[in-house]
């Protein structure tokens, strides 16, 4: 086999784990902490909670929230300038990907200069960031885990994908207790990011057994928790989808994604869409599309989605992916372009920025503009 790294964060995980934060900053050195979160987070009472928390450490923080859905280029160096201002010295990101890529982004550019563009594309960070302790407040992005952060560069309508061991966070700290306060609408979104990182870096080019092992679980305890998460919000669900979102950060973190996210980040650097929209559209039509490439792996993915194994390995690939579909259905996302998006003819545009994308530099089959045009004129 070939020698491989892997990178990962320190994880504290379960209930009231979000206690630990003070004591975590203090070992990290902290005096002053930088806190990024959201108005969300305001509204349901978890950033005061952890403001209290860091204050019964006695440290002193500061507070960002200039968070947009897709964070932009300008609320970095805004959020850079004042990380600066008050001289702190620890950052601390309570929130979905939206609020750790912002710290993310905020760290890079307050210790390496310049601005967060010069930082696109992969091991292009030089110095050492600020320790970063992240808190995931939804079961899905994996940036906690992950050493991927992705910022819009408004003037260019472009997501910038950032690929850095740097910017794994030192310490992700997962209280499934978050996930109580969440709408459906963000679990269901949050949840179906999750899957499309485990699926896609199971099928990816650079998959490891480590990685492998990561992303089967995950789309296991995915499927069987979200139904109950949903209707109940069963605190051993919540948990399992932690899990299972943890899971497939570990895998994509280390095995990279695909076609689907390179997509899903062209079309949200063009028209603002919610990242996790887009897969139910495009993760079974991207699935079809990769199929005569990993027929073995996608007829393993089928087993866990059908509960079992039909005739040939190509049926049940294909059998998975049709109830894959289905299950979106049954969840009521949009599984059709023109229902997030009112125009296509920006669609060749889009498929060529996205065959720039390092997502698709992994993608078990190759795919061109054209290619990945056509994948998204069937779901349109
Ligand atoms: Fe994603």
């Amino acid at each position: 086999m070939d020698i491989r790294k892997f990178s990962l964060p320190e994880i504290i995980f379960g209930h009231g784990s979000m206690e630990y934060t003070g004591s975590y900053a203090l070992q990290l050195g902290a005096k002053k902490v930088f806190v990024v979160s959201d108005p969300g987070l305001e509204k349901s009472g978890w950033v005061k909670k952890l403001l209290q928390i860091i204050e019964a450490s006695s440290l002193r923080w500061v507070y960002y929230s200039n968070v947009s859905s897709n964070p932009r280029d300008y609320e970095v160096h805004t959020g850079a300038e004042l990380y600066k201002a008050e001289g702190a010295d620890v950052v601390i990101a309570l929130g979905g990907g939206s609020p750790m890529d912002m710290a993310k982004g905020v760290a890079t550019v307050v210790s390496n200069g310049g601005t967060i563009q010069d930082y696109e594309g992969a091991n292009l960070i030089t110095s050492p960031l600020p320790p970063m302790i992240f808190l995931p407040s939804t079961a899905g992005s994996g940036s906690d885990i992950s050493q991927f952060a992705i910022i819009t560069d408004v003037g260019r309508k472009v997501k910038m994908s950032l690929i850095s061991r740097s910017l794994t966070p030192n310490v992700s700290i997962i209280d499934p207790e978050l996930l109580s306060t969440v709408d459906d609408d963000l679990l269901i979104s949050s949840a179906v990011d999750a899957l499309a990182h485990a699926v896609e870096s199971y099928v990816s080019l650079i998959a490891h057994t480590l990685t492998e092992t990561q992303a089967l679980k995950a789309i296991h305890l995915i499927l069987e928790n979200m139904q109950p998460a949903l209707k109940t919000r069963n605190p051993n669900a919540l948990e399992f989808l932690s899990i299972a979102a943890t899971a497939a950060g570990m895998s994509f973190s280390n095995a990279s994604l695909g076609a689907c996210h390179a997509i899903a980040h062209s079309l949200g650097g063009f028209f603002d869409t919610t990242h996790g929209m887009v897969h139910p559209v495009l993760l079974p039509a991207v699935m079809k599309y990769n199929l005569p490439a990993c027929e073995e792996k996608m007829a393993t993915i089928g087993e866990i989605v059908l509960g079992k194994r039909l005739s040939s390995a190509r049926q049940t690939a294909a059998g998975g992916i049709t109830r894959l579909h289905e299950i979106f259905l049954e969840l009521g996302t949009a599984t059709h372009f023109r229902e997030i998006v009112n125009d296509r003819s920006a669609f060749p545009q889009i498929c060529e920025m996205a065959t720039k994308d390092a997502c698709l530099l992994t993608n078990p089959r190759p795919a061109t503009a054209e290619e990945l045009l056509a994948i998204c004129e069937e779901v349109w």
